[in-house]
């Protein structure tokens, strides 16, 4: 099968060639802008060709690193919000095995992502008796809640490791300025450089998700392998031919008819962080300016039976983006029972990732005549190939759904009025930038 394959069938309803085709010059029009690199917030878009670029140094030296750590440590900390390390999660969770961890490779934690004391207290406590090596992540270097994490880590590892602490701390950020890049040159920490054009959700392809991701044991070739080649089969400009702009078209159609929610969803546990890298992806890229279509997510079938109600029968302004992995490492098969009290046994012999597969075709027939637009992307195999492939299929399709609404893909004004008003709360001295 295809490596990833857009199914549009039951959008025919909603979608009609012509609400399409509509769609079919803008699509050109952005395209070769972004391509050219004279689109809005063009200083971005260094995502869009790196898959392309030889990485081979970066990779080795990452993989030198990355041994090193293995050999070093049991527990690896990345400390990082939003971009700087929901993709790194995404991935490593999609891969890692549900239950125990691989005692192989250190265990990959995360710290900064959230500003709960419970949590870096009893991290604290959990690291006591492993040996740890800490990898900082910040574009900005500034992040509150990665600079905290950092400035109480940083000072556990002083004070147990001593001198060796700047051995064991590993910090990937801007080439040139902030807070971090000026400590680890002062400190002598090793440092990877997060590229100037490459904002922080479309940066899980750069040193940002790579050195964790190999520190995991994850193939991080593989994984741009399969970004290329998404890179490759997405260069398209028609809108017929190339998958992202059909997603990216299909949403804004959606969206223009009052489907203002999608609710992405897949049938694996593992996907939990995609979700969330997915949503910070959209939601950061698209919702500005009073407008955006809302994104959301779901795990089935275990979300089927508690926000399935609503999807089924609730407000009609929400469409579904089915995400399915064909081919999923491990399967087990339904057992025979001689007294078959339970009526199962119509099911020996299958597998449970077929019933998976059956299930979801029926909840998509289900949510369809519902009144739910449903959408699928299908993937031939849950591995770090189709992982980078699918990742470099979301980022453009967003940037180019973006483009459609007219708004800029890759800023986010609206994150700093929350960090304003905490700051005023707590106080915090401010500089305007004349006095900076
Ligand atoms: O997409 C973005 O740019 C943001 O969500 C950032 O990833 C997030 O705010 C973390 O920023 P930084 O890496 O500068 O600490």
């Amino acid at each position: 099968m295809d490596i990833l394959k857009i199914n549009t069938d039951l959008l025919s309803n909603y979608i009609s060639t012509n609400d399409k085709n509509i769609y079919k010059d803008a699509v050109r029009s952005a395209h070769s802008k972004m391509h050219a690199g004279t689109s809005v917030g063009a200083d971005y878009l260094g995502w869009l060709e790196l898959p392309l670029d030889d990485q081979d140094l970066l990779l080795d030296s990452i993989g030198k690193i990355a041994n090193e750590i293995q050999s070093r440590s049991s527990v690896f900390i990345v400390i990082g919000v939003g971009g700087s390390y929901l993709g790194t999660k995404a991935v490593h969770d999609a891969l890692k095995p549900y239950f125990g961890s691989d005692s192989v490779y250190p265990e990959i934690m995360y710290a900064g992502q959230n500003m709960s004391g419970a949590y870096l207290k009893q991290l604290l406590r959990y690291i006591e008796d492993k040996e740890v090596f800490i990898n900082v992540i910040s574009k900005s270097g500034t992040t509150t809640e990665p600079a905290i994490a950092f400035r109480v880590l940083r000072s556990y590892m002083e004070e147990r490791y001593g001198e060796e602490a700047n051995d064991r701390i590993v910090v990937t950020t801007d080439s040139e300025k902030g807070a971090l890049k000026e400590l680890a040159n002062e400190k002598g920490y090793r440092s990877f450089v997060i590229p100037d054009d490459i904002g922080g959700r479309y940066s899980v392809l750069t040193p940002v998700g790579l050195l964790p991701l190999a520190v995991a044991g994850l193939d991080i070739r593989a994984l741009l392998a399969g970004a290329k080649q998404a890179t490759l089969d997405l260069l398209e400009d028609d809108l017929e031919s190339n998958s992202a702009y059909r997603y990216a078209v299909a949403r804004q159609v959606l969206y223009a008819k009052g489907y203002t929610i999608e609710l992405l969803a897949s049938f694996e546990p593992s996907l939990k962080y995609l979700h969330e890298w997915w949503k910070q992806l959209f939601g950061e890229s698209e919702g500005k300016g009073l407008q955006g279509i809302f994104p959301a997510a779901v795990s089935f079938s275990t979300d089927l039976h508690s926000i399935g109600q609503y999807i089924q029968d609730g407000r009609r302004d929400l469409f579904e983006t089915l995400l399915h992995f064909n081919d999923v490492e491990d399967d087990q098969q339904i057992p025979y029972d001689s007294d078959d009290r339970d009526g199962l046994n119509y099911l020996v012999d299958r597998t449970l990732n077929e019933i998976n597969a059956i299930s979801k075709e029926g909840t998509a027939l289900a949510h369809s005549e519902g009144g739910v637009p449903v959408l699928k992307i299908e993937l031939a195999k849950l591995d770090e190939f189709h992982l980078g492939y699918l990742i470099y299929f979301f980022m453009k399709a967003c940037a180019m759904s973006a483009y459609l609404s007219g708004v800029n893909p890759f800023d986010q004004p609206g994150v700093e009025a929350y960090k304003n008003k905490m700051f005023e709360l707590l106080g915090k001295l401010v500089l305007s930038e004349q006095e900076v």
